[in-house]
């Protein structure tokens, strides 16, 4: 995979994402719309998932039926605000895996800085899916990659609903070959790297920490 931006335009997708964007959509109503626009998204972000063929009975008959392929899938997200996209991915994927990671931006150097990684001790050979509701600079989500990509694994997906081009572009440069799934690409960054119309601080939105 190289380059890949994936732009969901599913009507449904836009039309919730412009209900999260309104400054008058309350904690209640953001958390809900976040998990719902997750949900949507799950079913373009895993679309190329490979599948294998098993043999089960129906109550009519036996049958070769399709089923994915591999070990369980991984959702990774950038703490705090990729837990909002959580609880949405996990109602499609009841059964995958999680693991956490955690990166501030350092005041003084503005480099972005991991302080948390949890996951299982081994990620070699699944599909992960990064989960963070804003591509801004894109610096967290190349540091996640960075650390991802030691761990073998089949697969990683980057996976946001809202995307600056400056992010895009960065992140691009990095990690050419992990796709970016995104409902939006916005006009810009401002100077204190929020994005432009953006939906504000999804973190505060989501834990009602405005
Ligand atoms: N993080 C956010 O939550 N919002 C932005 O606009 C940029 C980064």
């Amino acid at each position: 995979m190289k380059n890949i931006l994936h732009l969901i335009r599913h009507p449904v997708v836009q039309h919730k994402l412009s209900l999260m964007r309104k400054k008058t959509t309350s904690v209640t109503e953001f958390r809900a719309l976040v998990s719902e626009v997750a949900m949507l998204m799950a079913y373009e972000v895993t679309r190329d998932l490979p599948l294998t063929q098993e043999t089960i009975i129906t109550p009519m008959e036996r049958m070769r039926a399709p089923v994915l392929k591999g070990e369980k899938i991984v959702l990774v997200p950038i703490l705090r605000a990729g837990m909002g996209l959580l609880d949405g991915m996990l109602r499609i994927f009841p059964s995958a895996k999680v693991a956490h990671i955690g990166i501030y931006r350092d005041h003084r150097t503005l480099e972005p800085v991991e302080y948390y990684f949890k996951a299982s001790k081994t990620l070699r050979g699944r599909d992960l899916i990064l989960l963070d509701p804003m591509l801004a600079t894109g610096n967290s989500a190349v540091v996640a990659v960075d650390r991802l990509k030691g761990a073998k694994a089949r697969s990683i997906r980057f996976m946001c609903l809202v995307a600056a081009p400056e992010g895009v572009r960065t992140f691009q440069k990095s990690h050419p070959d992990v796709p970016i799934y995104t409902a939006a690409v916005d006009r810009k960054l401002n100077s204190r790297g929020y994005i432009l119309p953006g939906l504000g601080d999804a973190g505060d939105r989501i834990f009602g920490t405005l």
